[in-house]
Order: structure tokens, then sequence, then C-alpha cells
């Protein structure tokens, strides 16, 4: 299984537009720091991609893995589709960058399905331009290509569902999943988890045998939105488990046998100063934050 990180902040980015935080005009003096949207493309089949969430920097990540560059006709594309987490803005506003392709397909999980299709009108919108397929994401593992070696398989993480949905739909734990990326002829397994509201038995169930886990590390503690002053709710109250305090998921992460990475950094964690002592912390249980274009193979 072939993948490559092509982001690892959360929505806003690093620097965000409109952000003075330390962290954004960190990453201003310091472009090394910068971070895209949290996103993955993964090789499903020998030439054929699909990306791990579709974000507002999705032409720009697609141009920075070449892997992912068009050819040899004018228009042949390896990109053969999108699949999503959940119906976040950052991670579903890139879905409108693909409207040059003959096609594509989005493989998604039932509330995330409908929230895009009638409240964002995604399909009347993208109708016009090109022909989108979707596809079911379930509890099941299925193949994701005819013929190809890896298997996806949705973990329904939390029923947080965006804050433009809110209201509508059903209550269901699959507005937000984690997923779980197989290679049959291997067996070896990586868990993608941008967003984690609760670490459920489902998930650590996920996680156990895992080689790889890539997981939510929007905040370093609960109470960094509330103190900085980007948000009311706690890190928990936003559907993103901190990595450290009693709820922390350092403490699970560091239990698994899988080498474990950080990603979907807001942009006022202090992880995004590569000098913060908080990168010794990670170090010292054996984790670590996962980097914009780092390639894993497994
Ligand atoms: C989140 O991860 O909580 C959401 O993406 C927030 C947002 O970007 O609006
Ligand atoms: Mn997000
Ligand atoms: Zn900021």
């Amino acid at each position: 299984m072939l993948l490559q990180v092509l982001g690892t902040a959360a929505g806003g980015g690093l620097p965000q537009w409109n952000c003075a935080c330390p962290g954004c005009a960190g990453a201003r003096a310091h472009p090394e720091r910068r971070r895209r949207h949290a996103s993955l493309a993964l090789r499903a089949d020998e030439g054929s991609w699909y990306l791990v969430n579709a974000t507002p920097d999705l032409g720009e990540q697609i141009e920075g893995c070449r892997e992912l560059w068009p050819g040899p006709g004018p228009r042949d594309t390896p990109l053969a589709g999108v699949v999503l987490t959940d119906a976040e803005l950052d991670h579903t506003l890139g879905i409108a960058r693909l409207r040059e392709a003959d096609g594509f397909e989005i493989l998604a999980t039932p509330p995330v399905r409908t929230a895009l299709l009638g409240l964002i009108r995604l399909g009347d919108t993208l109708g016009p331009y090109t022909r989108v397929t979707w596809r079911e994401l379930g509890g099941k593992p299925q193949p994701l290509t005819a013929g190809g070696t890896v298997e996806i398989q949705a973990v329904p993480v939390s029923a947080k569902r965006p804050r433009y949905a809110a209201g509508t739909g059903e209550d269901d734990p699959a507005w937000v999943v984690a997923l779980r990326l197989r290679e049959t002829a291997t067996g070896r397994t990586l868990v993608y988890a941008p967003a984690l509201a609760a670490w459920t038995e489902e998930f650590q169930y996920a996680v156990e045998d895992a080689d790889r886990v890539i997981v939510d590390g929007t905040f370093w503690d609960d109470d960094e939105p509330v103190r900085t002053g980007i948000s009311a709710k706690t890190a928990t109250g936003m559907g993103h488990l901190p990595i450290t305090g009693p709820h922390g998921t350092a403490g699970r992460l560091a239990a698994l046998r899988a080498r474990c990475l950080y990603t979907h950094l807001n942009n006022t964690n202090p992880l995004t100063d590569p000098d913060a002592p908080q990168h010794a912390v990670l170090a010292g249980q054996g984790l670590g934050v996962a980097a914009d274009r780092m390639v894993i193979e497994l």
C-alpha cells in the first residue's frame, strides 16, 4: 500500500488567511512551518489513486504529488475519486475543483452523501460539468477498486455534523468515520482518523492490530480553543479529543503496536512550532506528527 500525506492542518490551514495567532504568524515568517489542509493520496492500483478528503488546497496538493500528475494523454488523470471521512467543509470544498474531470467517484457514508447532495447541492451544481458516481462507504471491508488489493472500511467515530447541517438529518454515528485501509496481499493496515470525538470500543478494535495510525491532533489539550480565544467550546466540545489530559489520545496511542502520527493540527496547537517542547513530550511516548508530503509505504 502506498500513500502520500498531502496536508496535515485543520480547517483554515497554516497559516489561516484571517489569523494572526502565533502559529499562523510563525508560518508566515518560516515558510517551512506551513501546512496544507489534512488529506492523503492513496494508491488503489497501478496508476489509480484516490484522495482521502478533498480540501480547499486540492489543486496545489495534486501539483505537489508527482503520482497525481496527468498524462500521457492531455486529459488523462490517475485520480479515480475521493473518499470522505465526513462532510466538513475543510474536507469537501475541494470537490468542486475536480469539475474539469470527465468523471470521478465519491465514497461517502449515507449521512455525508445526503448532506452534500441536499444541503450543499453538490449533485445539482456539478451535474453540468462532470459525472459523479457515488459509492456507499460502509462498515464492512470492501475492495477500493475491482481487482485491486486495497480494502477500505469505515469505522463510525462521531455523530457530530457540520455546522451547516445542524438540526438536519438523523443522529447517525457515521457522520464522521475513521478509515481502515488494508493491503490484502500482506495484511498491512493503516487507520486514518483526522477527526476523533471519542475513543470507542469499535475504534480500539480497528487500531489494535494496525501497523500505522494517523489520528486527530487538532488540539494539544482540551482547553486550548477557549484559552486561545478561537472558540467558546473545548476541544472535546468541538468533536476533537485532545492529545493530552484525562481524555487525551496520547496515552492510548502509546499503548498500540502501531507507529502513530498526529495530523489535522489546528493553528493554535503548539506543535505547529517545530521548536516547541511538546515535540519532546510526544517523542518520549514514541509518538510524532505527520508532515506534508510524507510518503508511507506499507
Ligand atoms: C472541524 O474539524 O472541527 C471542522 O472542520 C471545523 C471547520 O473547519 O469548520
Ligand atoms: Mn476539520
Ligand atoms: Zn492562527
